[in-house]
């Protein structure tokens, strides 16, 4: 039987997983955070001490894993659940270098296609509906201008002691999105046949109201 796919890529801090999850609960479809298998690869070679020419040889024996437990994701190493170590600023930067590498992203590529075939899915990341799931259903390129999502950004980050000034975390932003588009392999950018969806004036719930309506007019 022929599963439904929607991809959904965009830039960091656009708020593609919170809105995704919505959306996914909503349509009853299982959700994908493809940024999390990235991350587990980052943390096995950083916890490893695994050199970038050690890499490909490397991942044959990492194990990376998704399982869905009451429809919610976890991400595993062999049998070892790493879904909340995989969460630091360490790990973010480590992941945001370690995905630039090619070795990694061909191992990534038909694990994800798996989960693709073999179930209904709503997947996020940067390149699901150019490179890994070019024939997907639906396509969706969800942003937001640099400086709303250094403003969301900053909220969430109000309430904590150590919170960084607008400006460093605006300037963040802008620097992952240029690396994020900017990288010679599956860089972050528009799919020619995605739906183009920009949250900078909407609230969650618009912004998953719009999506279900692209979705619906595209698959009923
Ligand atoms: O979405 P995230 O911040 O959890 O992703 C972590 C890193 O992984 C990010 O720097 C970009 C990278 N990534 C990627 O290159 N391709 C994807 N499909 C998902 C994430």
């Amino acid at each position: 039987m022929k599963t439904i796919n929607i991809a959904i890529d965009g830039p960091a801090g656009a708020g593609k997983s919170t809105i995704a999850k919505m959306v996914s609960a909503r349509l009853g479809y299982i959700y994908v955070d493809t940024g999390a298998l990235y991350r587990a690869v980052a943390l096995y070679i950083t916890e490893n001490n695994i050199a970038d020419e050690d890499i490909e040889k490397a991942l044959a024996g990492a194990d990376v894993s998704l399982r869905f437990v009451d429809g919610a994701q976890r991400v595993f190493l062999g049998d070892r659940d790493v879904s909340d170590l995989i969460r630091t600023p360490a790990i973010s930067m480590a992941a945001s270098r370690t995905s630039a590498i090619p070795a990694v992203r061909a191992y990534l590529f038909e694990t994800q296609q798996k989960i693709a075939r073999e179930n209904n899915i709503i997947m996020d990341g940067r390149d699901i509906g150019t490179v890994v799931l070019p024939n997907a259903d639906v396509k969706i390129f969800l942003t937001a201008s640099a400086e709303e999502r250094a403003n969301r950004r900053y909220k969430e980050l109000a309430e904590k002691p150590d919170c960084p000034p607008y400006d460093e975390i605006l300037q963040d932003i802008i620097k992952r999105d240029y690396a994020d588009m900017h990288r010679e392999i599956s860089p972050l950018k528009q799919a020619e046949d995605a739906v183009l969806v920009d949250t900078t004036t909407l609230n969650l719930e618009e912004s998953a109201e719009a999506i279900v309506k692209v979705i619906e007019s595209k698959i009923g």
